[in-house]
């Protein structure tokens, strides 16, 4: 071993970010290059019944307009959210009717403002309530897990429990935003495609694009080398790399489509709301009897998406009767999809803040309460768990907070105007992991190559994987060389479900130890296929788990709530990085924080749209926003998960965050506020 792994190694490509000569899918200035402006519809649901282009085209520099008339037909996708131009149908507003490609992308901007579309449209209906007549129990909510499951009897155990909490929260949608919006830059020369796109893994956008343009995927080439995030948003193929390629191949000319931040509310998936319903039951000693938690939500009228919200009451805590249920309603609204922890972010909120809720109602210490409830075994499933540390992860961060001796009584500590108060919650993320393929090389100049289509979608991938495949090689972090994010290298799932470095760091190691144990002059080559599923059918229950701490001032004037401290202790498995992974965990505390506290989205009902749709209405968290925030973690040994024995860590930072920040405004104000965000309207 030479020790890389673990290291605060500093990111790869850190300074051609910083220094702007890192090339995003926007910027490749081929020659000719042509710019695309969309247009969207503007009514929540219908027809459009004609379109006139003759104005757009006179536009000096407008090359083209295409609509539903004259745009390439493609097969049917597998996601409708990619069936561009192909129809007349409008599903929900901002749903693309029109393409225009122009010279430049101003001349593009005022040919799409120039395109007139008439519509046939009919009534809308994009209000989702808990009683929704529309509401029904899917055959399953995200990630194949089943929308019920019930063990014993919740309710009479419920109804004979010494304390209990019945309560309601609900999340609004919320927006992933990445600081890149979807773009993508594709050119067509003699039959073959080749796409440089900003996605999460362009793996599937290759098979999208094969499918959709009757291609066969060795005539495509699809490239990501950097992405400016994409939180869940760019994981699976979106409008810009489907219109980029059509606009490409109908104008012959090389294509860029850069979504406008305003569109993307509509077209790049969002985190659907959430309606939650929990209901505790427990003894005085604090054990729960009973827990109930079921999630109503939405989803478009041409995808089913359901965000798994209950899925992480079935792993947290011990309950001898449980019931756990999802339901959904198809509305006109954008297609919901993945947005960091899908699931487990809302959920958590919710059952973490009843479990608070619970604590007041038992005179009990929130942590002490969470302790009480730790599970032998997963509770609903059975399994044992690989490892679980959540106990540790809480003794840990109330040491570090300095929780011990904290006065429970919520409402009686007063500065000024300010109220003050703490709080507490508990997070959980389940450890994914994919099939991967990767190749290592010894080179002549003694240095090796690692060869992976991994996605760094901001994250360090390639720093981490290339401490992994050092490591492995026994060589110094310096002498490996890594290659990723295009679909001309070995094959591997993207960077989703905090499974990437777990899924190609395993292709990574056993590629390079491989190539370690070679004899001498037996090839300087060495490929790993890894499939990454026996270890998942082991019959352990592997999770990551966290421990969030707050502390808020609330101001009784202004209705401001400010989070002066931060804290997140996490049982991860062993950490690959130090430097990125804490990268990770804070960011993804400052994006509970934005939950928590300014972001939201607002369903007009009358236009059947968000009312926010850019970064001045939709308020996420800047520097001055977090006075401090710390991540620290513990050193958790797990021999069932992978050759590095890491969990994932892109979103466990964001799970117990907005309750932990909800969990102390209540200590603070004495007040019970159920509804995110907390903005100055709600709090006074
Ligand atoms: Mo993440 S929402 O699994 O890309």
């Amino acid at each position: 071993m030479t020790g890389s792994v673990g290291a605060p190694a500093e990111r790869r490509e850190g300074r051609e970010k910083v220094s702007g000569t890192a090339r995003y899918a926007g910027e490749f200035h081929f020659p000719g290059r042509a710019q695309a402006w969309p247009v969207p519809a503007g009514v929540a649901r219908g027809r459009v019944t004609a379109v006139d282009t003759a104005v757009a085209l006179a536009v000096p520099g407008v090359l083209a307009v295409l609509t539903h008339e004259n745009a390439p037909r493609l097969a049917e996708p597998d996601d409708p959210t990619l069936a561009l131009l192909q129809d007349t149908r409008v599903p929900h507003r901002g749903w693309f009717v029109a393409l225009v490609v122009a010279e430049t992308l101003e001349a593009a901007r005022a040919g799409a403002a120039a395109v007139r579309v008439a519509y046939d449209a009919e009534e809308h209906d994009v209000t989702l309530t808990a009683s929704h007549p529309g509401v029904y129990v899917p055959e399953e909510a995200n990630g194949g897990h089943p929308a019920v499951r019930e063990q014993g009897d919740p309710d009479g155990a419920f109804a004979a429990s010494a304390a209990r909490v019945d309560v309601a929260y609900r999340v609004p949608p919320l927006h992933n935003h990445p600081m890149e919006p979807h773009t993508s830059t594709a050119r067509w020369e003699d039959g073959r495609l080749t796409v440089h796109t900003s996605s999460q893994g362009t793996g599937a956008v290759r098979a999208v694009l094969a499918k959709l343009f009757g291609l066969p995927e060795e005539r495509i080439v699809v490239t990501a080398e950097h992405v400016g995030g994409g939180f869940g948003s760019k994981g699976t193929p979106r409008p810009d790399v489907v219109l980029a390629a059509m606009a490409a191949r109908e104008t012959g000319r090389p294509v860029t489509v850069a979504l406008p931040r305003r569109c993307l509310p509509a077209v790049v998936g969002h985190r659907a709301p959430t309606l939650h319903r929990l209901r505790l039951g427990a003894g005085a000693d604090g054990r729960l009897a009973s827990l109930t938690h079921e999630v109503t939500t939405y989803t478009s009228r041409i995808k089913e998406f359901v965000e798994q919200a209950a899925v992480p009451a079935r792993v947290m805590y011990a309950a001898p009767h449980s019931r756990t249920v999802h339901r959904v309603a198809a509305l006109d609204v954008p297609s919901p999809s993945w947005m960091r922890a899908p699931g487990e972010a809302p959920g958590m909120y919710a059952l973490e803040s009843a479990l608070d809720e619970l604590a007041t109602e038992l005179g009990m210490d929130p942590v002490e309460l969470r302790v009480r409830n730790e599970p032998d075994v997963e509770p609903d499933s059975g399994r044992p768990f690989s490892s679980r540390h959540l106990v540790e992860c809480l003794r840990e961060g109330a040491r570090r907070f300095g929780w011990a001796g904290r006065d429970p009584r919520p409402g009686v500590r007063r500065e000024g105007p300010l109220l003050l108060g703490t709080g507490v919650a508990a997070a959980t993320y389940p450890v994914m992991v994919g099939p991967s393929t990767a190749t290592a090389r010894a080179l002549p100049d003694g240095s090796f190559l690692v060869r992976i289509n991994a996605t760094d979608i901001g994250t360090g991938a390639r720093t981490v994987l290339a401490q992994v495949g050092a490591d492995a090689l026994g060589v110094p972090l310096e002498r490996v060389r890594i290659e990723v994010g295009s679909t001309e290298l070995p094959s591997a799932p993207l960077a989703g479900g905090s499974s990437g470095t777990a899924s190609w760091g395993w292709a990574v190691h056993d590629a390079c130890a491989g190539l370690a144990r070679r004899p001498a002059g037996q090839g300087l080559d060495h490929r790993a296929d890894t499939t990454g599923a026996a270890d998942a059918e082991s019959g352990f229950a592997r999770h990551a788990f966290g421990a969030h701490f707050a502390e808020v001032a609330v101001d009784t004037v202004t209705g401001e709530v400010r989070v002066g401290r931060l804290l997140g202790v996490y049982a991860a498995g062993r950490i690959l990085n130090a430097r990125t992974a804490r990268s990770q965990f804070v960011g993804g505390m400052t994006m509970g924080l934005g939950m928590a506290l300014t972001e939201g989205s607002t369903m007009d009902a009358a236009f059947g749209d968000f009312t926010e749709s850019d970064l001045a209405s939709y308020h996420v968290p800047v520097h001055a926003d977090v006075a401090e925030i710390e991540a620290h973690w513990l050193d958790e040994e797990d021999s069932r998960l992978n050759p590095m024995g890491s969990k994932g860590i892109g979103e466990i930072g964001i799970v117990g965050t907005a309750a932990a920040i909800g969990n102390a405004v209540h200590h603070a104000t004495g007040v019970r506020l159920r509804e995110l965000p907390l903005t100055p309207d709600r709090v006074l």
